[in-house]
């Protein structure tokens, strides 16, 4: 019999349960594999949260439900983990007890769910002797090798429906409503909820803004007879020249954390006299149900992983082009990250449909 571990790494994205759920059934239905959960993405391996075999009674009912039951772990790098060491403090590598826990836990296999750092670690690991498959996971959509992760659909669902109720406030009050919305290096959360709750202003770390160019899209409103306009900025936008909006610093473990930027524009749009309100869209986007597709795509990556592991091919990740599931080396799904192009159709059709990306 194969033994398959599985984990779930990095921040947490609508049908990390779905892909558990159908890795777990395919395992057995199909192959008659073992299948072996680990918890909290690599921490599992290594301390004491231990590991939990999966059944088909463990994932029943998991297709609707967002998180993950195996628990993730956000900067869960194991090449710099945070540890107390005499009481201090400090940084170590815990990359070979990794590998000793998929020794000495006889895995044939390593589904590794997550997104670009998660990814870059299961990489690492191939290249000491780890058998890994990666599934691309992040509401962000920005791995490369892939039209699209799961998360994502999810997440543009509920940023477009906060687009849409702040639409009725702001047209009743004649009000600028900022939202901003996540996507650190990449606006797609914001291009694709912009595009679909047809907000006026959408900006985005892949294009900086002038302040005066989203002021004169918001004057341009007023003089069009519209008293009132959506502004969708993702957290990672930044002003041409300056740099982006933290709310709280970096350290050697944690990225520095972005928010702030849709106060920043709301205050810049109000000084200029339009009334303005700001709202933050935070983690609403990475909870709750998954979407169908989400579902869907969740679905068939699950299944493909484990097909991909009875076939002994590793160091790959499971990816969606046109449509198809297929497969490409994790190697060459870290190396570029996906971002907005300038000249996307998304992008075109925007600036053809009038809304504003500020650079103009
Ligand atoms: O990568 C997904 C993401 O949701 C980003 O859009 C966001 O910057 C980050 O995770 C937030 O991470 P955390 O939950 O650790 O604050």
């Amino acid at each position: 019999m194969k033994r398959i571990g599985i984990l779930t790494g990095g921040g947490d994205a609508p049908g990390l349960n779905a892909v558990i759920r159908a890795a777990v059934k395919t395992a057995i239905y199909e192959y008659g594999y073992e299948v072996i959960g680990i918890r909290d993405g690599y921490d599992g391996f290594i301390d004491d949260r231990g590991v939990t075999r999966l059944g088909i009674e463990d994932v029943r009912g998991l297709l609707p439900r967002g998180g993950t039951i195996l628990g993730a772990a956000s900067r869960g790098n194991p090449y710099a983990r945070k540890v107390i060491h005499d009481g201090k403090e400090i940084i170590i590598d815990v990359s070979n007890e990794i590998i000793q826990g998929i020794k000495r836990l006889e895995l044939d296999a390593l589904l590794v769910l997550g997104g670009d750092g998660t990814l870059h670690s299961a990489h690492e690991l191939y290249l000491k002797g780890a058998p890994v498959i990666g599934v691309p996971k992040t509401i962000d959509n920005d791995i490369g090798g892939t039209e699209t992760t799961f998360g994502f659909d999810t997440a543009v669902t509920t940023a477009t429906e906060a687009i849409d109720k702040l639409h009725t406030t702001a047209e009743a009050h004649h009000r600028v409503m900022v939202l901003e919305l996540m996507g650190r290096d990449a606006g797609f959360i914001s291009l694709h909820a912009g595009v679909a709750g047809g907000a006026d202003v959408i900006l985005i770390p892949e294009i900086p803004f002038k302040f005066e160019s989203v002021v004169a899209k918001v004057r341009q409103r007023v003089e069009r007879g519209y008293l009132f306009s959506i502004i969708a900025v993702s957290e990672g936008a930044k002003p041409v020249g300056e740099e982006q909006v933290f709310s709280r610093p970096g350290d050697e473990i944690y990225v520095p954390r972005l928010g702030g930027i849709g106060q920043v524009v709301g205050k810049y749009i109000e000084e200029q006299g339009f009334e303005t309100r700001v709202t933050v869209l935070g983690h609403l986007q990475r909870g709750g149900t998954p979407t169908p597709f989400d579902r869907w795509l969740a679905t068939r990556y699950g299944a493909a992983a484990v097909r991909l592991a009875a076939q002994g091919k590793f160091d790959r990740m499971v990816a969606l082009q046109a449509g198809k599931i297929v497969n490409v080396s994790l190697e060459e799904a870290i190396a570029v990250p996906k971002r907005v192009g300038l000249t996307d159709d998304a992008v075109i059709t925007a600036r053809g449909m009038s809304i504003a990306f500020g650079d103009e």
